[in-house]
């Protein structure tokens, strides 16, 4: 089942116009929100930077945050799975083609739910092959927009080599990755860039940046150069399908050093093991505590 301006339907009933900006220009920006037992993970952060990326493009959110997560919560019910990813996506509507934003659209707005299948135990202990690229994207990647053609392209790449992720740099520095955000570590310390308008503001990022505050692990938020990438003990990617999963081969070469050479380290296994706890107590709280 899923949700198209103010209906529910099974999918295949869904229409919408071919003058729509979201399928003309990618004028609309999206959320993708984990859901475990049912319940959404850091709905409230999600729903921020649903505002955020709206803001971003003058766009008025159709819906106020409970209204949200009302649709949201039937969405879950309406559907098999216990653990779900739900996509939302709000574009500007239809309207004769003119670059310019039209004022006073009625929104297209589409909430949709597939199942949430997390990295297998077997990729978790073996970690997966990425590649290096340049950025491509555009200047405002903190924006959650549909227009997503940079990063398909960029995927692409790295699927072409057998890769799950083409890790991006830009000027000498790194980014993020054309789906996920990326944590290294080099002399012990944990490293990832501040947030900026070159990437998204992944909500896994900054559980991760909570669990390693709380934890006391040694960690930076600061620019991570291409060397320091290229040479780093650990490579991870984060995001909400992906969690926290090690990159062990980088442009074919294995990341890290002796022993654990191609194979995950141990600051990211004990930050792997943290996320899964942090999930387990998140899902058994009281609801709305
Ligand atoms: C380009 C990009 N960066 C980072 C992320 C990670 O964001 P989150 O942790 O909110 O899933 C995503 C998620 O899809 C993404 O597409």
């Amino acid at each position: 089942m899923i949700y198209l301006n103010g209906d529910f339907m099974p999918i295949e009933q869904a229409k919408i116009s071919v003058l729509d900006r979201g399928f003309i220009f990618g004028d609309g920006v999206y959320e993708v929100i984990p859901v475990y037992s049912r319940r959404p993970f850091r709905l409230a952060e999600h729903l921020v930077r649903l505002q955020s990326s709206m803001d971003a493009i003058r766009l008025v959110n159709p819906n106020s945050a409970s209204k949200w997560t009302e649709l949201i919560g039937k969405i879950i019910a309406g559907n098999p799975w216990e653990d779900q990813n739900v996509y939302l996506q709000v574009t500007r509507g239809a309207a004769k083609r003119d670059h310019v934003f039209p004022k006073g659209l009625k929104p297209t707005v589409f909430v949709m739910a597939s199942e949430l299948v997390p990295p297998s135990a077997e990729l978790v202990k073996s970690g997966a092959k990425a590649i290096v690229l340049p950025d491509t994207r555009w200047l405002r990647c903190d924006i959650k927009s549909t227009s997503l053609l940079g990063n398909c392209m960029l995927r692409t790449l790295a699927a072409d080599e057998g890769c799950a992720e083409a890790i991006l740099v830009r000027d000498g520095v790194l980014t993020e990755a054309s789906a996920s955000n990326v944590f290294i570590v080099k002399n012990g310390t944990v490293l990832t860039p501040p947030k900026s308008h070159l990437i998204l503001p992944g909500i896994t990022y900054d559980v991760v940046l909570e669990i390693l505050r709380a934890n006391a692990i040694t960690h930076e938020v600061r620019p991570v150069t291409e060397s320091e990438l290229r040479s780093a003990e650990e490579v991870w990617i984060t995001s909400s399908s992906r969690e926290v999963l090690a990159i062990t081969t980088l442009d074919g070469k294995p990341v890290g050093k002796g022993e654990k050479a191609g194979k995950p380290g141990p600051v990211g296994e004990r930050v792997y093991a943290l996320y899964q706890q942090y999930k387990v107590k998140v899902m058994r709280a009281p609801a709305h505590a």
